[in-house]
């Protein structure tokens, strides 16, 4: 996997003669020069709107803005392209279907989250239970950062109209088997609706929508090495055609009269306003990046440099992971805390040393809360990390220890 750093430009940039440790990947990607030239091309060559002009132009335009949408839902394994609605990002992504599904909750209704939910795959669920008398449920996990899927049974009754779930833990770096969960649900509740939050999981392995089974899938493009302000929502193409428009607008309606108006079908329905052309064409030159490497790979790569990791930090006296203990059972995120020492001076004496790593509860203050903890330091991986890098954490953090720990 060396041989793709030289595709990011960002690694040749050197701060105070320094080069740059980049460990926050689960936060946003690099970017390769593939994705930051095809945006550039489209500003420069051919940045008209899309599905508007009938002219040379605007057709390449919306020529490459539905060929990105057609190399995600090959990307997903998505059973209809039509099923691709691109949106600002996961977190858009989430807020859509909560709308939608939202207006459709009544009393006694429930609806489940887990305790290791971001914030944006757990506030706007909360949010539409408030008030309506809907029961808000947690499913929780146990000390080793897994989920307690014996609880499902009794989280989930047959008023649960939507378990809302990640992928991937952006915090413990717990791979969930969505697969396994969406069955156990379908077996409880066959009209609840399982929504993945798949930000973490999408960037980092092969993602089949088909066969997690599940019913609505959202990720964002700027965590697999393409742009910010552009994400997708992927949903069954049954429940696209139930769920209620999000935003109203051009481009998403088919008539309009005084007295009332008609949508177009999905994907146009949800993507009122001219998009984000410009983003989802680097989008699709981020998944042939990827796919010019192999998910699989990149997947292998991850979990060598995490298992890497946790030997090389298990060697560090007071230093605790939180999360699954193997590389196997989880993705290329370690959140850890040394003992007697804040996370925030952990990041600053890092910084000293360009090593780029997060601290904070990052976004996931419900787990933290669960942990008994208000920060933690975090670490994370992808395709251009190196050995090296994780030497230089360690390196980094042995200098903590010794400059701040009592
Ligand atoms: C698991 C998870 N869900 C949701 C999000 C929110 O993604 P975005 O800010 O791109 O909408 C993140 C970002 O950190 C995440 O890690």
């Amino acid at each position: 996997m060396a041989d793709v750093i030289k595709d990011f430009p960002l690694l040749k940039r050197k701060i105070n003669g320094k080069p740059i440790v980049y460990l926050d990947s689960a936060a946003t990607s690099l970017k390769p020069q593939s994705v930051i030239d095809a945006q550039d091309d489209y500003y420069r060559r051919y940045s008209a709107n899309v599905h508007r002009g009938i002219y040379a132009i605007s057709e390449e335009a919306t020529e490459a803005y539905e060929n990105a949408r057609k190399k995600v839902a090959g990307f997903i394994h998505a059973p209809s392209v039509n099923e691709i609605i691109f949106t600002r990002g996961t977190t858009e992504s989430i807020n859509l279907v909560a709308a939608g599904i939202g207006k459709t909750l009544i009393a006694g209704d429930n609806v489940v989250v887990t305790i290791m939910e971001h914030h944006s795959n757990f506030v706007p669920w909360q949010q539409r239970a408030v008030g309506k008398n809907v029961e808000f449920r947690i499913l929780n996990i146990d000390k080793n950062g897994k989920l307690n899927l014996n609880d499902l049974d009794t989280v989930i009754t047959r008023r649960t109209r939507v378990l809302a779930i990640t992928a991937v833990s952006n915090v413990l770096g717990t791979i969930n088997p969505i697969r396994d969960i969406v069955k156990s649900v379908r077996r409880i509740s066959p009209h609840c609706l399982v929504v993945v939050d798949a930000a973490q999981a999408v960037p980092h392995m092969v993602v089949d929508v088909q066969t997690w089974g599940a019913d609505f899938v959202v990720f964002s493009g700027h965590k697999m090495l393409g742009p910010t302000g552009i994400g997708v929502l992927w949903g069954k193409t049954e429940l696209l055609e139930q769920l209620h428009p999000y935003q109203y607008g051009g481009e998403m309606i088919a008539e309009v009269h005084v007295d009332r108006t008609i949508f177009k079908k999905p994907p146009q329905k949800f993507e009122a306003g001219t998009p984000h052309i410009a983003g989802a064409i680097g989008l699709g030159t981020a998944i042939d990046y990827l796919q010019s490497i192999g998910m699989d790979n990149v997947r292998a790569h991850e979990k060598e440099i995490t298992g890497y990791t946790l030997k090389q930090l298990s060697a560090i006296v007071g230093l605790q992971i939180y999360g699954p203990k193997t590389a196997e059972d989880r993705g290329g995120v370690i959140a850890l805390t040394v003992k007697d020492v804040h996370p925030h001076d952990i990041a600053q004496v890092l910084n000293e040393d360009n090593i780029c790593i997060r601290a904070g509860n990052h976004c996931a203050m419900p787990l933290h809360e669960h942990l008994g903890l208000v920060a933690t330091v975090r670490a994370s991986f992808y395709l251009y990390t190196t050995r090296e890098d994780i030497d230089a954490l360690v390196e980094g953090l042995e200098k903590v220890k010794r400059l701040l720990s009592k």
